[in-house]
Formats: C-alpha cells, sequence, structure tokens
C-alpha cells in the first residue's frame, strides 16, 4: 500500500482517526485526511440484504444506538441507528457507512485498506471486487484479513488487487510467510508489540511492505519508524504525522 507520490513510511488512519472521532464512520474518515493521512483502515461485513458495510464487530451493539448481528440487518434498518453519540455526543448522527460511501468521499490519491471482517465465502470476496472495479479504485486498495482463505480467493478473482496478512503472534520470519500461507501477498501486518527489526528487514528486502498495527503512543511510533516499516496504523494519524515531521 506505498502512497503514490509521498516517501514511506505512509500513516494510516485506523478506523479512520479512531482515537478522536467515532471508528468507521465519515466523520473519523474526515478527521483523518484533515490530519493528513495517506491511507485509511476500515473493517467490513455484509449486511442481510448482501452490501459491504463499515464496521467493526459482528454486532451494532457497541457502536451504535441499536442491537443485533450485521448479517441479519438490512442496510436500511442500520442506517435507522446513530453510530457516533456513543463516543461524543457531538457526533450524534453519524450512521454506518457504506463501503460504497467511503470510497465515493476519499479523494483519489488516498489508498483504504479494506480488513474483511465478516462474509467470507458468503459472497464477500465477489462483491468487493465488483464494487472496486465499477469504481475503478482497485489501484488504490489493499484488502487484509487474518483470514488467509479470503486472501487467496482474491488473489484468483483479481490477480492486481493487493492483498495483506494480517498477524497477531509473533513469527519470525515475516518474509516467509507469503509463500507459506500460499497468498501472493503484498503486505505484512504484524501486531506492532511483537515486531522484530529483523523481520522489517528480510520483508522490505524481498519487496513484501510491512505495516504494523495498532500504534498509538509516540514511543512505540518512534521504534517502528526505527525498525523502517512501510506504513504505520494507527487511531492518531495526526499524531503520527507530527511526530515523522519533527
Ligand atoms: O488491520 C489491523 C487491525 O485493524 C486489526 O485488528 O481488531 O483493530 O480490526 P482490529
Ligand atoms: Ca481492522
Amino acid at each position: 500500500m506505498c502512497s503514490l507520490n509521498k516517501e514511506l513510511p505512509i500513516v494510516i488512519a485506523h478506523r479512520g482517526a479512531a482515537g478522536e472521532a467515532p471508528e468507521n464512520t465519515l466523520a473519523a474518515f474526515q478527521l483523518a485526511l484533515e490530519q493528513g493521512c495517506d491511507a485509511f483502515e476500515l473493517d467490513v461485513h455484509l449486511s442481510k440484504d448482501g452490501q459491504i458495510v463499515v464496521i467493526h464487530d459482528f454486532s451494532v451493539d457497541r457502536t451504535t444506538s441499536g442491537q443485533g448481528a450485521v448479517n441479519q440487518l438490512t442496510v436500511e434498518e442500520m442506517k435507522q441507528f446513530d453510530a457516533g453519540a456513543w463516543f461524543n455526543p457531538t457526533y450524534a448522527g453519524e450512521r454506518i457507512p457504506t463501503l460504497e460511501e467511503v470510497i465515493a468521499m476519499t479523494p483519489a490519491h488516498i489508498q483504504i485498506n479494506v480488513e474483511i471482517k465478516g462474509g467470507i465465502g458468503q459472497g464477500m470476496e465477489e462483491k468487493l471486487v465488483e464494487l472496486l472495479r465499477r469504481m475503478n479504485r482497485t489501484a488504490s486498495i489493499i484488502v487484509s484479513s487474518f483470514h488467509f482463505d479470503c486472501l487467496r480467493t482474491l488473489n484468483q478473482l483479481e490477480p492486481s488487487l493487493r492483498v495483506g496478512l494480517l498477524y497477531d503472534l509473533n513469527l519470525k520470519d515475516y518474509a516467509l510467510l507469503p509463500k507459506a500461507a500460499g497468498v501472493d501477498a503484498y503486505s505484512l501486518h504484524p501486531l506492532f508489540m511483537r515486531l522484530e527489526a529483523e523481520a522489517v528487514r528480510a520483508a522490505v528486502a524481498q519487496g513484501v511492505a510491512v505495516f504494523p498495527w495498532t500504534v498509538n503512543g509516540e514511543e512505540g511510533m518512534a521504534a517502528m519508524l526505527e525498525m523502517g516499516v512501510s506504513g504505520i496504523i494507527t487511531d492518531f494519524p495526526g499524531k503520527l504525522r507530527k511526530l515523522m515531521e519533527q
């Protein structure tokens, strides 16, 4: 997910600027843009009526005024729920966005890391590829998932689509993992606390990008920058941008 016209590393706004705005809402993505991010990270599920919606959990309970499983609710039903007031009353009125709505408000030079959470093997992969082709945004997206089956399917459906392996384990040789997983991977997305400099060097030397998550403190950010990662996924893109400018 290299930024097209900027030097590495890139600033990737986790669920938008989720530290300062309600996660995975248009307000959070807008704030991330204002804070100078290079890319958004967001999470997707399929709704009951087969649309790709942007929300982290499998239910709407934690981040909206509604209740229920995402895949048992239509988009129209979910749009009734408030997705901002739980975070701060000033954000009342925010809604769960569809992926199409997020892409539509995203400037062409900003990339999107779509993390597939739900709908795997149930039409998500096909619908995602169809949407990206229809919106002509295949080139500016990287799709990540903890579920490597899903990434293998995407490799077959659209070989040009960049995919990234998500890890929360301490795996020593990240550079070997795409082959081992049978995925033609563009990037590795490791949990930052368990990342080692040697693994970053090995991956980057082989042309595999490394995007650690979710790095919110200045100490962690500085450590990742020192390791030479390709980009940093953070809830505080403004803080990271300032640190990088120092
Ligand atoms: O993509 C990195 C990170 O978002 C994975 O964990 O739970 O925040 O989706 P989670
Ligand atoms: Ca995520």
